[in-house]
């Protein structure tokens, strides 16, 4: 089976209430951690690339794993460009293979996020790729463009209808209270999503699929592994799984993973290191950081997406 579109798998998510994966991917060990977890539980998967991963590792040695991951698995995967920031970014992309793109044009203006998002999703769809767009915007880090929580702002569900009309996208990221990194609440603070934007949004977009970034939980678990074996982490608070579970049973169709992922794999990485000081050859601690990403795949797929044995 070759690379696919996201189409057919929001539908059939949408229908099914529940979220496909979609895990930020930077080099091998993390993409065949992450597909032989979908490989065992059988599930679909979106495999996703920022500016930031493709300039570290290349978008053709990226896409050549990728294509390997669907030759070793079977599994319908789509490789998917996250927050494109530019037309020509994205053609690229779409250029060069990949199935699906994110246009983010949530920090212009409005009429400007319409006038550039259309713009990618005719280029887009003329060739079969499919298109996510973002409304309002969310805290946090990306690509080191820092957000600041005074001025993130939720999604205004008055705009949803017109946007969707207007652009032709698939799918629509919106902001209800998650936000990138691993720092997404202060201590005390009480995790909460809005949950009646949510809602609003889908009675406006009737089988619409949804999507939601910045939903790592920073699972406590890896941030004490970091700490205990010397990193600094301090205070780092995510979304709790069981409002993603909940998120997910309803429009959102598409759940983004990166974090998680990252605190994983360097908390495993670095558990190995300190317990093997003799070890020098990458394949070891490599090794563990790449069973560490399987198992928290598997966990999310579990627990969080409800994708197992959907593919
Ligand atoms: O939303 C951002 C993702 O976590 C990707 O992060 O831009 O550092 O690759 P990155
Ligand atoms: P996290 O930082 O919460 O993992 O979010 C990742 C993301 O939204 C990628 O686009
Ligand atoms: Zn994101």
């Amino acid at each position: 089976m070759p690379l696919v579109n996201t189409k057919e798998m929001f539908k059939k998510a949408y229908e099914g209430g529940y979220a496909i994966g979609a895990f930020n991917v930077n080099n091998m060990e993390i993409i065949q951690g992450i597909t032989e977890a979908g490989k065992e539980l059988g599930a679909p998967m979106i495999l996703q690339v920022s500016a930031g991963a493709r300039k570290y590792a290349n978008h053709t040695y990226l896409k050549k794993l990728v294509e390997a991951a669907v030759e070793e698995t079977g599994l319908p995967i789509a490789l998917h460009l996250d927050h494109g920031d530019s037309f020509e970014l994205c053609k690229s992309c779409i250029d060069g293979g990949f199935t699906s793109v994110m246009i983010d044009g949530s920090h212009l203006d409005y009429e400007d996020n319409i006038a550039l998002t259309k713009k990618v999703v005719e280029y887009a769809h003329a060739r079969g790729v499919t298109v996510e767009g973002e409304l309002g915007q969310l805290a946090g880090i990306e690509d080191d463009v820092n957000v600041s929580a005074e001025d993130a702002s939720f999604t205004d569900p008055d705009q949803v209808q017109d946007f969707v009309t207007r652009t032709g996208v698939d799918s629509l990221a919106i902001a209800i209270g998650t936000s990138h990194g691993a720092y997404k609440f202060k201590p005390g603070q009480n995790p909460q999503l809005r949950f009646d934007i949510l809602e609003e949004v889908s009675k406006r977009l009737p089988g619409f699929p949804i999507v939601l970034h910045g939903a790592s939980s920073v699972v406590p678990e890896f941030v004490e592994m970091v700490n205990t074996y010397g990193g600094k982490m301090p205070d780092a608070i995510g979304i709790p799984e069981d409002m993603l579970r909940k998120a997910a049973t309803m429009a959102v169709c598409k759940i983004n993973i990166d974090s998680d992922l990252r605190l994983a794999m360097t908390g495993v990485v670095r558990k190995h290191l300190a317990e093997n000081p003799d070890h020098f050859d990458p394949r070891q601690y490599l090794g563990d950081g790449r069973a560490a990403i399987k198992g928290m795949v598997e966990h999310k797929i579990k627990n969080v997406l409800g994708c197992n044995g959907k593919a």
